[in-house]
């Protein structure tokens, strides 16, 4: 190897090794830092808007919008959009970056609003009002169509407000395809208006609190039924880390790194790390019929 060639390995190696501290000693700071992963009722709770941001009114007929107006950003109207976005934070954070409280229990997660990746439907206005309408199905951002055109048309201009990239706007086009969607320009008796915390409630529900797993009884000798005994430090917390993980009943892969992830916060023992092949899968089996399907009430009853 020539003397250059050796300057270059030991400069890249100085700089690999640096990195490594600046890793460790990173992830050893931030530890104090890690909060509680939180559940989803957890942090809507602790992030729960204000429920005064706005009442529940029983619709009343609307004239026709005029939605070149509506398609302006004025200040009053971001000022009124971020007022809304109280509702919002939760899962979307404070700046819209998508690092709510809430956000770590959802996948896919929320979207950061200061970037243009990733988008599912799209960041131009018209794309960000359906979402807000619509929702994005099987995902956790419900639809918001409760709330009048002109707050959705104020959350949309806000949130456009959060990313300072180019959202692509053509106002023509937008308008015309949103009226040929909802004809907002035509007038609409309203349907009621339901303050977002009551929606936000509906939506909570859709995450109750899964049920606790069912700890076989002594009288259950069988492997699976002693490890699980052995095993689950505490049955209310396994059942949520696993409720956030849909996969965990066909995957012995998902479920394994689960239980060995955060040890014994997630519920489970240290001692899962020394089970072999077949323990593991006693286990798993076990588990897959001890703990209660969401929605299924009955599941829990089939033991084997
Ligand atoms: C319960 C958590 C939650 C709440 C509350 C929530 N969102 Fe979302 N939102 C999400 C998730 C998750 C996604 C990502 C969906 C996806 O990947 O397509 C998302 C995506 C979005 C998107 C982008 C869709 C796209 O094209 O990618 C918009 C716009 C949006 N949310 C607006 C809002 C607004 C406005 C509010 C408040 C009125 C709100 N969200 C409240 C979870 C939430």
């Amino acid at each position: 190897m020539s003397e250059d060639a050796k300057k270059i390995v030991a400069v890249v190696g100085a700089a690999v090794v640096a990195l490594g501290l600046a890793v460790v000693v990173g992830a050893w700071l931030m530890q104090g830092h890690t909060v509680h992963k939180m559940t989803y009722r957890e942090a809507t709770k602790q992030a729960y808007p204000d429920p005064t941001v706005f009442a529940t009114v029983v619709g009343k007929s609307t004239p026709g919008l005029d939605l070149d107006k509506m398609f302006k950003a004025t200040p009053a109207v971001l000022a009124h959009g971020k007022q809304l976005f109280a509702a919002c934070t939760a899962c979307h954070g404070a700046n819209g970056k998508g690092d709510g409280p809430a956000a770590v229990a959802l996948k896919p997660p929320p979207r950061n609003f200061t970037s243009p990746k990733g988008w599912t439907r799209g960041y131009n206005l018209a794309d960000i009002f359906v979402t807000i309408t619509e929702g994005v199905k099987g995902t956790g951002m419900g639809a918001f169509g409760t709330l009048s055109p002109e707050d959705r048309f104020a959350l949309a201009h806000y949130i456009e407000s959060l990313g300072k990239f180019d959202h692509h706007d053509h106002a023509a086009a937008e308008i015309a395809s949103l009226d040929a969607r909802y004809h907002l320009s035509e007038g609409v008796h309203a349907p009621n208006k339901v303050a977002v915390p009551t929606v936000m409630k509906h939506e909570e529900a859709e995450y109750a609190a899964p049920r606790p797993v069912e700890m076989p009884p002594a009288s259950d000798t069988s492997v699976g039924a002693t490890l699980c005994r052995r095993l689950v430090a505490d049955p209310v917390r396994a059942a949520e880390v696993l409720s956030e993980l849909p996969d965990w009943r066909d995957d012995l892969d998902v479920f394994a790194r689960a239980a060995m992830a955060d040890t014994p916060r997630n519920g489970f023992r240290a001692a899962v790390a020394t089970l072999n092949g077949a323990q593991w899968k006693a286990f798993h089996d076990e588990l897959v019929a001890v703990t209660p399907r969401p929605g299924h009430d009955e599941a829990g009853a089939g033991r084997h």
